[in-house]
């Protein structure tokens, strides 16, 4: 029987380094694991323990996995020194992916602050890989500086992609920096697309969160299209120690994401 509990072996073959404090890990794994964005998996260091992540890659690629994770603790501070040819454990995947069903034919606005960006990373190739299916993809991009922004090189390639609009921001610049400037919520004064048709989905910093959720509502999207990645701490991703509880839900089982509408009920479901 298939233990959820028992780490598949996968072996770490690249490291990007994409700033000061946030690397891209690319695994391969050494039994079949596949995932659809928005799927959550455990990373093990051996030796040091486990700590959750959503990948980065896109779900169409089989052979290797992507995790972007940011240093802040033992597991990630562990991962970080763990060099190309180490195996690593991989566990899952977890959560329900985001509902690309409900997508179609509208046009979906990506909202990203900081390593929040790794999930919806995922997420934007899955969407510009069938391109065809929505109206238009837009992504709103914040880090702290210029040197916090992840994927630089591939965000560039991005602006350029069909039916894709992007527009980042830093909360501070600096003498090499000629885009905006201000916190997340100051590129969303002008929020392009016909929110009675579109989509929104926002992962960063739970203060980020709040407030873009706040304007998304204030344009007019329905608590129902404002999608919202609700990354709290895990144990068992399976239900059963109820350590990722959020109000009625468990995130592990309901989540990670969750629309507006199933968390506003909830007192302050971002702390
Ligand atoms: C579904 C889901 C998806 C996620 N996806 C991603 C992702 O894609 N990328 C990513 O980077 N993260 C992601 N996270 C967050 C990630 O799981 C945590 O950052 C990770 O568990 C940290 O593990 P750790 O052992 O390194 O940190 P821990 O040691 O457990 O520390 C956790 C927190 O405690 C604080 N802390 C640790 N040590 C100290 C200390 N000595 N003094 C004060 N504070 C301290 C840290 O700042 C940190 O905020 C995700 C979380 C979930 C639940
Ligand atoms: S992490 Fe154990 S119930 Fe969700």
């Amino acid at each position: 029987m298939n233990n959820p509990f028992l780490p598949k072996p996968a072996r770490l073959v690249a490291v990007r380094e994409e700033t000061p404090n946030i690397k891209t890990f690319v695994l391969k794994p050494e039994e079949e694991f596949s995932f659809a964005a928005g799927q959550f998996a455990a990373l093990t260091v051996p030796g040091v323990g486990e700590a959750f992540f959503t990948p980065s890659s896109s779900p169409f690629v089989k052979e290797e996995i992507e995790f972007t994770i940011m240093r802040v603790g033992r597991v990630t501070t562990a991962l970080f020194a763990r060099k190309e040819g180490e195996v690593l454990g991989l566990r899952g995947p977890f959560g329900k992916p985001y509902p690309l069903e409900k997508f179609i034919e509208k046009e979906v606005f990506l909202v990203g602050g900081g390593v929040g960006l790794a999930p919806l990373r995922s997420l934007f190739l899955a969407l510009v890989a069938e391109i065809e299916k929505y109206k238009k993809v837009y992504l709103r991009y914040g880090a702290r500086t210029p040197k916090d922004l992840v994927y630089k090189k591939e965000l560039k390639e991005w602006a350029g992609y069909k039916k894709c609009d992007l527009l980042l921001t830093v909360d501070v610049g600096d003498a090499t920096w000629k885009g905006r400037v201000g916190v997340v919520t100051t590129i969303l004064d002008k929020i392009p697309c016909d929110v009675r048709n579109s989509v929104s989905v926002v992962c960063g910093p739970p203060i980020m969160m709040k407030f873009v959720t706040k304007r998304l509502l204030e344009v007019g999207f329905s608590p129902k299209d404002i999608y919202l990645s609700m990354e709290k701490n895990m144990s068992c991703a399976i239900g059963m120690c109820g350590h990722c509880r959020l109000g009625r839900y468990f995130i592990c089982q309901d989540g990670p994401v969750l629309t507006w509408e199933q968390v506003k009920e909830i007192e302050d479901p971002f702390v």
